[in-house]
């Protein structure tokens, strides 16, 4: 793609978006300034998927940061985390944006012995740190993910867990991306992801525009190019892995996961280790959000297509239950049942690669 999905600008004191709402008609860069613009672009989904919503939360804490006009480390850090606590507060179920959030905060308070101004020049550093990390962890997902399919093989993939949900590659669709590089030629299938067409308007734009044979179909047609024998594999993202392998994702991934076991295709969730949650013990804790009515009655519609007080359930996203998943691929390998052990042997894998 010609445009990164998040960027800082650091002279202009601006975190750079596509914003995502506008594809594939219209590629409308924008540059977000204050904490409100940041908040909004990710609750209206201008910037989203776990990965991407945590780089530009980390770009974002720290344009904030360097805005608080103080040399005292108590203000500093009580503004910093006034902020922090704002943006957390954007959209609840990626752990991403915590995770990130929470990374820049150990910045500030293991460095409180530095000046105010030598803590901002290290947020920056960590910043892009976190965003480098992320195009590195796609990669080696992608690298792993191959090693489950086959040339020629179909792929299913719901909502968007693409270049655009991330800083590069994306997480499902990078073993896609590094497939094609490497002459696989796969047949994938785009769900459209109702209510918010994130298969559609950005997936199946990713990967067409990427010369991906892509196919996009309706989220209830999956069953049906299973059932067909088209699909091999099913790669999804997912927004928040607990520690049993419940697996929350956007909206229809359980329905997909269901689907896919009768049908005998396996399923692999794509996750970078920090999307897995190890202080969730399973996907009855994770916190899904809920949102708007309109998005399901009206939004993309010329005229609305609910009744006026229709009661409306609008979930953003599932739980698939661990005994659905037949791997979760993450940066340090594949992790298979029971999912507990096995993250446990991938962090320590992680810690030993940070510390080699
Ligand atoms: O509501 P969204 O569009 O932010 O939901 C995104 C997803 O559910 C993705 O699959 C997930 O964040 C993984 S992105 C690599």
């Amino acid at each position: 793609m010609e445009y990164e999905t998040v960027e800082l600008d650091d002279k202009d004191d601006a975190l750079v978006i596509i914003d995502q709402t506008k594809l594939p008609g219209k590629t409308e860069i924008i540059r977000l300034k204050t904490a409100q613009e940041m908040w909004d672009a990710i609750y209206l989904l201008k910037v989203r998927g776990a990965p991407a919503i945590g780089v530009a939360a980390a770009f974002g804490i720290y344009l904030l940061a360097k805005q608080i006009d103080t040399a005292d480390y108590s203000t500093f850090l009580a503004e910093f985390r006034k902020q922090k606590e704002y943006l957390d507060s954007s959209r609840p179920t990626a752990v991403n944006l915590s995770w990130a959030l929470k990374r820049m905060e150990k910045i500030v308070t293991d460095n409180r012995d530095k000046s105010v101004e030598e803590i901002k020049r290290l947020l920056k550093a960590e910043a892009d740190a976190i965003k480098a990390e992320d195009i590195r962890v796609c990669k080696t997902i992608g690298e792993f993910g191959l090693t489950l399919v086959k040339p020629g093989d179909g792929i299913l993939t719901h909502c968007n867990a693409g270049q655009l949900a991330t800083s590069k590659y994306g997480t499902a669709t990078a073993p896609i991306y590094l497939g094609e590089e490497r002459g696989y030629h796969f047949r994938v299938f785009a769900d459209e992801t109702r209510p918010l067409l994130q298969g559609a308007r950005l997936t199946s734009y990713e990967l067409h525009s990427s010369g991906v044979d892509v196919t996009l179909i309706c989220d209830n047609m999956a069953a049906t190019v299973m059932k067909n024998g088209w699909v091999d594999a099913v790669f999804v993202g997912c927004d928040r892995v607990a520690r049993n392998g419940d697996t929350a994702n956007k909206i229809g991934t359980s329905s997909v996961a269901i689907a896919a076991n009768y049908y005998n295709v396996p399923v692999y969730i794509c996750a970078p280790t920090s999307t897995i949650d190890m202080n969730t013990a399973t996907g009855a804790d994770i916190h899904i959000e809920e949102r708007p009515a309109e998005e399901v009655t009206q939004m993309w519609y010329r005229e609305r297509m609910a009744p006026e007080g229709v009661k409306v359930y609008n979930p953003a996203f599932d739980v698939t239950d661990h005994s659905l998943i037949a791997g979760i691929v993450t940066e340090y390998g594949i992790a298979r049942e029971p999912y507990e052990e096995s993250f446990r042997e991938i962090f320590a894998r992680k810690e030993n690669a940070e510390y080699d």
